[in-house]
């Protein structure tokens, strides 16, 4: 049977919404708490199985290599300092048995592109595409979700959710109809279409599994929305040949990529967080308490008197 392994991290945009914190490190390193992007979506890809996590990188993106690489320094200083929980957290960054792989994206052209500069390291094998803005959150990792549905099926799975109609320019949407639960036969799929060119409500989510044929398509691809090239447009020429499928997941999504997406997904990663989810979920009532009651100060130190004034 062909198992999905590797997985590709397109890594190489700019993230100019995110300027001036982007100006220098990858957007992709931005915490969500304590954790960058980049390594919550490694750990879904683990979560899944895979195992070989192909990183198409860019200029100033170094960081990433250095996040998932040994640091002998920090280690060596924690290991003298007896500090053996955060040791053990470090080293687990990157288990053993994964193996991470760097190839660069040297204009940024499209996500079909960047996809295509992993075509030598994916090779013959079928392989997932993880879109680390898009943060999913879920008692199932999605990954795990699409590629079970891949197994199943056997055919490329792209992983959609319900969208506003009228966001449908910020996704690609996708046409077919409803085969079994959650699962839906494509039939066609666009890139960022006008709401009134919307073939349905379920717009793709940055999580696929390809079928390695889907190389084939992306080098006979021409510019497409925005003037890239298009993975969208990649996989409704590759339906045209073999059967693709969207999969409705199950989960929360964070767009990420959003400075609006970036700030939910602190807040409810923190009301999760072993460490500050108490704390914070108390800021968070005396914060609402202090402005439902008509108390708008825009002075940051009354709150904060206020809040220590409840906590003790
Ligand atoms: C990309 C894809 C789009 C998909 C989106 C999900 O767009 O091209 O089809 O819906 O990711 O996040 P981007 O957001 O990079 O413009």
């Amino acid at each position: 049977m062909l198992k999905v392994t590797k997985a590709v991290f397109p890594v190489a945009g700019l993230g100019t919404r995110f300027l001036p914190a982007t100006k220098a490190s990858p957007k992709e390193m931005l915490p969500i708490v304590d954790k960058p992007l980049i390594q919550y979506a490694v750990e879904e890809a683990i979560a899944a199985g895979i195992t070989e996590m192909i990183f198409v990188t860019g200029r100033s993106k170094r960081a990433i290599e250095d996040h998932f690489d040994k640091s002998y320094e920090i280690e060596a200083e924690l290991e003298a300092r007896n500090k053996q929980k955060l040791l053990d957290l470090v080293r687990s960054i990157k288990p053993a048995n994964v193996d991470c792989f760097y190839v660069r994206q040297a204009e940024a052209l499209g996500l079909g592109h960047a996809v295509l500069c992993a075509e030598k390291l994916v090779g013959d094998s079928p392989f997932a595409v993880i879109l680390a803005d898009d943060l999913l959150h879920s008692s199932k990792p999605v990954m795990s979700q699409l590629v079970d549905t891949f197994n199943h099926y056997h055919s490329s799975v792209i992983g959609v959710e319900t969208i506003a109609r009228e966001d449908s320019r910020s996704y690609g949407v996708v046409d077919g109809r409803e085969w079994e639960d959650n699962v839906i036969k494509l039939s066609g799929i666009v890139e960022k279409p006008a709401p009134d060119n919307a073939p349905s409500n379920l717009g793709v989510v940055g999580r696929y599994v390809l079928m390695p044929t889907i190389f084939k398509h992306i080098r006979a691809l021409k510019p497409g929305a925005g003037g890239e090239l298009q993975l969208t447009d990649a996989v409704q020429s590759l339906l045209t040949e073999e059967q693709v499928l969207a999969y409705r997941y199950f989960g929360t999504r964070f767009d990420c990529g959003s400075k609006l997406g970036y700030l939910k997904a602190t807040v409810e990663f923190a009301l999760r967080h072993p460490e500050v989810k108490e704390e914070f979920e108390a800021y968070l009532h005396a914060y609402m308490r202090a402005h439902t009651q008509g108390n708008t100060q825009e002075n940051p130190e009354s709150l904060e008197t206020q809040y220590t004034a409840e906590a003790a």
